[in-house]
């Protein structure tokens, strides 16, 4: 009997791996948060399948479900909403797993911050602007944030923030970046990326609340900061640029065919960067 905590990607049915998918096609048990995940990725699972909503059940209960698969011989599928390993609090029932000597393994997942990058269409790692994504939120009910995490403390960098969790807290979220990025800060709403409801809103960091009813973005909402989110033209990176080989891709004399190797081309570097 065997655990497989996947990731279901941000919501769209056809946003989860294929291996998720194979999973959920053959597993006997699936064990989803119905509050995140969208009934519509059960469309993977076998006919027969138990189907389990974890919204209402604590990690007793969500124990004692484990539990009953392990005295059935029964492998379940643990759905997660984007990726597993963020926000998705898998280590905690890995935890009860392993006491229980229940085998598992991680299925990774689209993430909601890539999901609502693409409805943007932006790219958040701009060059010149910003080359580090941080992915961070701010202390709510259920988890503090360390204080060393501060939004404060991880503005100074000036990097592309993703906040998840954000709805409930736009107002004391703006109001503690304020202080560290330029009112002209390009900000992005995204609710529900991939959804059939999903919605978006851009914006700046100073427009930002005269422009949108708090109310209308409180669930399943990323809030985006930084310059990267910007239409305007950006640098462009050295890696396609023809005078830049790489391992790949050696240098290019004038007249000659792409793909050859030029004779006395540099020595390449590698192909990452
Ligand atoms: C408990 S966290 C789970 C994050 C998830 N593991 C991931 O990788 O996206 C839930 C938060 O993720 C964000 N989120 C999840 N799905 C989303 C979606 N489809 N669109 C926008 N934000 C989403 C929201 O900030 C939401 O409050």
């Amino acid at each position: 009997m065997k655990v497989f905590f996947i990731g279901a990607g941000p919501g769209a049915p056809d946003l989860i791996t294929v291996r998720g998918a194979k999973i959920l096609e053959r597993v006997p048990v699936v064990m989803y948060a119905g509050s995140l995940v969208p009934r519509q990725i059960l469309c993977h699972c076998r006919a027969d399948a138990e189907i389990i909503d974890t919204a209402s059940l604590d990690l007793d209960q969500q124990e004692a479900c484990y539990r009953r698969a392990q005295t059935a011989g029964l492998d379940v599928a643990r759905l997660h909403s984007g990726d597993p390993a963020i926000y998705g609090a898998t280590a905690e029932q890995m935890r009860r797993l392993e006491t229980l000597r229940i085998d598992y393994e991680v299925v990774p997942g689209v993430s909601s911050f890539t999901a609502a990058a693409a409805s943007l269409a932006s790219e958040l790692t701009k060059p010149a602007v910003s080359q580090t994504v941080i992915l961070t939120r701010v202390s709510g009910r259920a988890s503090a944030v360390p204080e060393r995490e501060r939004l404060a403390e991880l503005a100074r960098s000036g990097a592309t923030l993703c906040v998840f969790l954000s709805g409930p807290h736009l107002k004391r979220i703006v109001g503690e970046l304020s202080p560290h990025y330029p009112p002209d800060t390009p900000v992005a709403l995204v609710y529900r990326a991939s959804w059939p409801d999903e919605r978006s809103h851009r914006s700046t960091l100073g427009r930002l609340l005269r422009e949108i009813r708090l109310r209308d973005w409180r669930l399943t909402t990323l809030l985006l900061v930084g310059g990267a989110l910007s239409g305007g033209p950006a640098l462009e990176s050295r890696l396609y640029a023809p005078d830049y080989p790489h391992i790949f891709r050696p240098a290019r004399r004038k007249g000659k065919r792409a793909g050859r190797r030029t004779a006395g081309a540099r020595k390449p570097a590698g192909a990452d960067s």
